[in-house]
């Protein structure tokens, strides 16, 4: 579990280009989304699930540890996970507190489950969960029998007492939110009757799919931008192994590095390419990127191609709003390239990014503002001003216990004309085990460590 040493790091414009060498693709870690969900789906099925490429960072590795502490069998076998799950509605009283780390994801989605158990379960996390709102998801799952008691404003450490007999939930999400969808559908599952859920912007969809591949009754509705999802409650999940992608999110870092950095050309195998999951990629084309999807194909339910990315002279972007769920976590890193582009970029609509691990968006301006990168925030708009050449860098960026913004800065620092100095890397461990080793693994004979010690 996350370590208390903080990691400060040191980035700097690397001597040679980011390659990988021929047959020699690169992979990322498993999806974030779709490992937590794993754990979490062949915790309640019966039987065994396997799960090849499940992400062993400390988010995923929190939701295990969870899902043991409420009763099901969750062992590493290798580079394989298995889980021993105990059905719907199985699932038993946590004897301690359920501590989910810096994992908004698994603190949603587990209030969720929790909320339709009869028992009482306590759930808090690190300085950062603990400042992110709650209400979003405890407010509607109050309405099927759960009792939710927490901090001022909603957050944790949060008390949930659970239905004994809890009613199906018919409501519309408040907020753009896969974790409050996913939330709501889960509570669903051990409740009796008709659950329906209602966004009125499409979010990922991995529950909905991971839902169908164990068996359960759930349908989607295209509804304007939006959809309309039921699920019939206490359905009798059965264990499905599942395949996790890599992670799109994760890729967006060495392929905005590789986009950034001269002569660079790399190759990323087996990256996730869910529609609700690739705003970015639609962007970075927009704005010139040679990227590339070789060998598209679905694995596990799930899109999935090998990514080229080459270097490109990038020009700006104006992102739309309604494009926001599909790359929310990437906003920070697609930051940095704007920062290289040519033109002034604007990306709309990023209210959400002030509740992420950090406030996302006034954690991006100043990143790029203590690297001499023009920028303003204009409402919940991010601008963003290049010229095409070299951002000065130079700058000690503060992290806030956000892995994104981690990475992000760290790209930054490939891509400056000095060296960019990082507070703090360890919560990359989070999303990205290996991240900085992989990175200077991509550069060239006698690029020498473009990432290190500070
Ligand atoms: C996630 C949904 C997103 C995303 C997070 C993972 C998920 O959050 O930022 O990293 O797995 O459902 P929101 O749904 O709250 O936007």
């Amino acid at each position: 579990m996350h370590s208390t040493t903080i990691r400060p790091l040191l980035a700097a414009r690397p001597t040679a280009p980011l390659t990988t060498a021929p047959g020699a693709a690169l992979r990322v870690p498993g999806d974030k989304s779709i490992s937590h969900r794993a754990l979490m789906f062949g915790a309640m099925a019966v039987g065994e699930t396997v799960i090849t490429g499940l992400l062993e960072g400390e988010d995923v590795l929190r939701t295990a540890a969870a899902m043991r502490q409420l009763g099901a069998e969750v062992t590493q076998d290798g580079a394989l996970w298995r889980v021993a799950g105990r059905g719907v509605g199985g699932l038993i009283e946590p004897s301690d507190v359920l501590d989910m780390g810096n994992s908004g994801t698994a603190a949603r989605l587990l209030a969720g489950i929790v909320a339709s158990h009869p028992f009482f379960t306590v759930m808090t996390g690190d300085a950062s969960l603990r400042s992110r709102p709650m209400r979003r998801v405890t407010v509607p799952l109050a309405e099927c029998g759960a009792r939710f008691t927490s901090r001022e404003g909603g957050r944790l450490p949060l008390a949930i007492e659970g239905a004994a007999d809890p009613l199906p939930l018919d409501c519309t999400t408040s907020v753009p939110s896969a974790q409050v969808k996913s939330a709501l559908l889960l509570c669903g599952l051990n409740a009796r009757g008709i659950t329906r859920v209602v966004e009125r912007e499409a979010t990922r969809d991995h529950s909905e799919n991971m839902l169908r591949h164990f068996g359960a009754d759930v349908t989607v509705e295209a509804e304007g931008h939006g959809r309309i999802i039921t699920l019939r409650g206490q359905p009798e999940l059965r264990a499905a192994d599942v395949v996790v992608p890599g992670d799109p999110s994760s890729a967006a870092f060495p392929i905005v590095a590789a986009l950034l950095v001269p002569g660079s050309r790399v190759v990323i195998e087996g990256v996730g390419l869910n529609i609700l999951r690739t705003g970015l990629f639609t962007t970075l084309r927009e704005m010139g990127a040679a990227l590339t999807v070789l060998n598209a194909r679905v694995a596990g339910g799930e899109p999935v191609g090998d990514i080229v990315a080459e270097y490109t002279e990038l020009r700006a972007c104006d992102v739309p709003p309604e494009r926001a769920p599909s790359m929310i976590d990437e906003y920070p890193v697609l930051a940095v390239a704007c920062a290289s582009a040519r033109g002034v970029s604007r990306m709309r609509g990023l209210k959400e990014l002030r509740v992420k691990e950090s406030d996302r968006l006034s954690a991006t301006a100043a990143l790029l503002k203590v690297n001499g990168v023009r920028v303003e925030i204009e409402g919940d708009d991010l601008l963003v001003w290049g010229d095409g050449g070299q951002p000065a860098g130079g700058g000690q960026v503060l992290t806030h216990m956000d892995h994104r913004l981690a990475m992000s800065a760290l790209v930054m620092g490939l891509s400056s004309a000095t060296p960019v100095a990082v507070d703090d890397t360890s919560f990359i461990d989070t999303s990205f085990p290996g991240f900085i080793g992989l990175v200077n693994g991509l550069i060239g004979n006698g690029g020498g460590d473009a990432l290190r010690a500070a």
